[in-house]
Order: structure tokens, then C-alpha cells, then sequence
């Protein structure tokens, strides 16, 4: 954690813009306040990856609130190379801001200086899959662990007169907060060690069985009654719903905990955001 902290605060000096990657499921959960401190207000894109995992409603929703608060934003779903084109044009488009703000616009500088930009994000949120869209690799490489790749500091050229440093940077999310812990879990981005599957997946259920219960009675054929029950009998539900049961005709609630929170992850359940408009604390860039 040292190592790529140290890293980072080096590689944050060769650059002008920053890309911050996070989980569309989770837009503040997945978001490190150690970014704040150490980019502070300069230029950032906000990226909201997974896009086609999260709920639409709640993704334009939290788009329009970090918009509100001085980023730019792009909806990314960087598997299926969707928005991949607006990372660039928002890097330069807030380079183009700055210039305006400083008096320096002419064209001299554009061509001479081309923008600098690195991806950062907590661990899983996209960060390879996106550098290897923008990059032209595709999905096949892993950034920076194939055997022959050069180690030191490569730029790739994009389009719009930006470069992007090839080497993502790796940022840790607010463990200390215990609910942010559980939603990372749920998602899947860190190891889960911390809880057994069976409480994540019951915690998981108790977490959306109120905004998203209509997923889940179609999802597994619950009744609408079901859902004023805890996670632990909705978990049970689910497995004799689906056949999961141990002998005796007792429910193997172990593989049905692994079952639904493999759903969850891969959208099978539907498309869920955890996090809620109402709970973030509405910090603003331009304070
Ligand atoms: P990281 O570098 O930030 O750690 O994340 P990485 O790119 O390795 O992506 C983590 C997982 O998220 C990968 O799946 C990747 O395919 C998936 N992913 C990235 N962007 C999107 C997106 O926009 N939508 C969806 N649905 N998935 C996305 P994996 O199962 O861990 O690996 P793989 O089986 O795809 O190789």
C-alpha cells in the first residue's frame, strides 16, 4: 500500500488531468478522499464505469450531483466500449477551461503541450479494462503484468491532443467507514474475509429487499410478503425456490449465498445501485 501510494504521488506530478474511476453501483463508496487531499481541486473526470450494472435512474441522478459539484463526468460501460470516446474530450475540455481562466488560449499551446491524464481508482472498479480500450489493446492485456512490457513510464497517444499515462493509479477506499466496507464487499472489489458469505449475502438482501424487492420476487420468485422478512429467511427462500437443499430437505444456505451474490455481481438480479443520492455529503469542487 506504501509502494503504490509512493508511486502515485510521483506520477501525479506528470500529469494535468485526472481520471477517477468509479463503480456506477457504488458512485460514493468506491470514491477515495485521499484524492481530494491530493489533487485537490485541479482538473478531474469523474468516470462512472459499469454503467450497465447500475440503476439508469440513479446513475443520471448522481451524474447531475457531481456535475453540480465542479467535475466532469462520463458514463462509461468500458467492457462494451461505451462513453470510451468522451474520456478524452472531457480531459480537454477542462484543460481548455483552465487556459480560458489563466489567459493562456492560443493554439501555440495546445499543439506544443498535449494534455496529460492518468486513470486512478479503487482496486476492480476498471481501471485495466479501460486503459486497454483506450489504448487499442482490447481486454486481453492486463496492464503492466505481461512478461516483455516495459516497466517505465509510457504515454498513449489519444485522441484530442491527450496522453495517457499507461500505468493506472491505485487508490484504497474509506474502510473506515463500516457501511462503505459492506458495499465494497457486496460488489466484490476487495477480499471478503473481513464477513462469511453467508452474513454478506443476508446483509445484501436486507440492503435492497426495500428499493429493488421487485427484482427479487422476479428474479426468484418470491411473493411481495416475503420482503418484510429479514435477509436470513429471504436467503432460505431463495434456496428452496431454486433447489438448493442439503439432505433432510434442509436448505443449503452456504451455496445459495454464493449463488445470489455471483447474481448480483454479474447483474442477473437487474440493475441495483447501492448507494443513495441522499446519503453523500455533497462536498463541491468549487468551494
Ligand atoms: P481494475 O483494473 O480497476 O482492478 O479492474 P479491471 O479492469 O480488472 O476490471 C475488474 C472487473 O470488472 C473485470 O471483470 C472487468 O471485466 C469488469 N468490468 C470492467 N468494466 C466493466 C463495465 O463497464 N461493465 C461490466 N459489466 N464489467 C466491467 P472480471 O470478471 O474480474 O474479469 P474478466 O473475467 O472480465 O477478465
Amino acid at each position: 500500500m506504501a509502494k503504490t501510494k509512493r508511486m502515485m504521488e510521483e506520477n501525479i506530478k506528470l500529469i494535468d488531468v485526472i481520471v477517477e474511476l468509479v463503480d456506477a453501483r457504488a458512485p460514493i463508496s468506491t470514491k477515495n478522499p485521499y484524492l481530494d487531499q491530493l489533487w485537490k481541486r485541479r482538473p478531474r473526470v469523474i468516470a462512472m464505469n459499469k454503467t450497465d450494472l447500475a440503476d439508469p435512474s440513479v446513475t443520471a441522478l448522481f451524474k447531475q450531483q457531481y456535475e453540480q459539484q465542479g467535475y466532469a463526468v462520463v458514463l462509461l460501460d468500458a467492457v462494451h466500449r461505451k462513453g470510451i470516446a468522451q474520456i478524452s474530450k472531457a480531459c480537454q475540455e477542462l484543460m481548455q477551461k483552465k487556459r480560458e481562466a489563466s489567459g493562456k488560449t492560443s493554439n501555440a499551446v495546445r499543439v506544443n503541450r498535449p494534455v496529460r491524464m492518468m486513470i486512478t481508482g479503487i482496486p476492480n472498479v476498471g481501471k485495466s479494462t479501460l486503459v486497454n480500450q483506450l489504448s487499442g489493446r482490447g481486454n486481453a492485456a492486463k496492464t503492466g503484468d505481461r512478461p516483455g512490457v516495459t516497466k517505465g513510464k509510457q504515454w498513449i497517444s489519444l485522441p484530442d491532443g491527450v496522453q495517457l499515462l499507461d500505468t493506472p493509479g491505485i487508490l484504497w477506499p474509506k474502510f473506515e467507514d463500516p457501511k462503505v466496507g459492506l458495499r465494497i464487499a457486496f460488489l466484490g472489489s476487495v477480499s471478503q474475509d473481513v464477513v462469511d458469505t453467508y452474513t454478506l449475502a443476508r446483509q445484501l438482501l436486507d440492503e435492497i429487499k426495500g428499493r429493488y424487492g421487485q427484482l427479487l420476487c422476479s428474479r426468484y420468485g418470491l411473493d411481495e410478503a416475503m420482503l418484510s422478512e429479514g435477509g436470513d429467511y429471504l436467503l432460505e427462500a431463495i434456496g428452496r425456490k431454486r433447489g438448493h437443499l442439503k439432505g433432510g430437505g434442509i436448505v443449503d444456505v452456504e451455496r445459495t449465498a454464493v449463488m445470489v451474490l455471483d447474481e448480483f455481481r454479474g447483474g442477473k438480479i437487474g440493475r441495483i445501485t447501492l448507494d443513495q443520492i441522499d446519503e453523500s455529503e455533497g462536498e463541491s469542487q468549487n468551494e
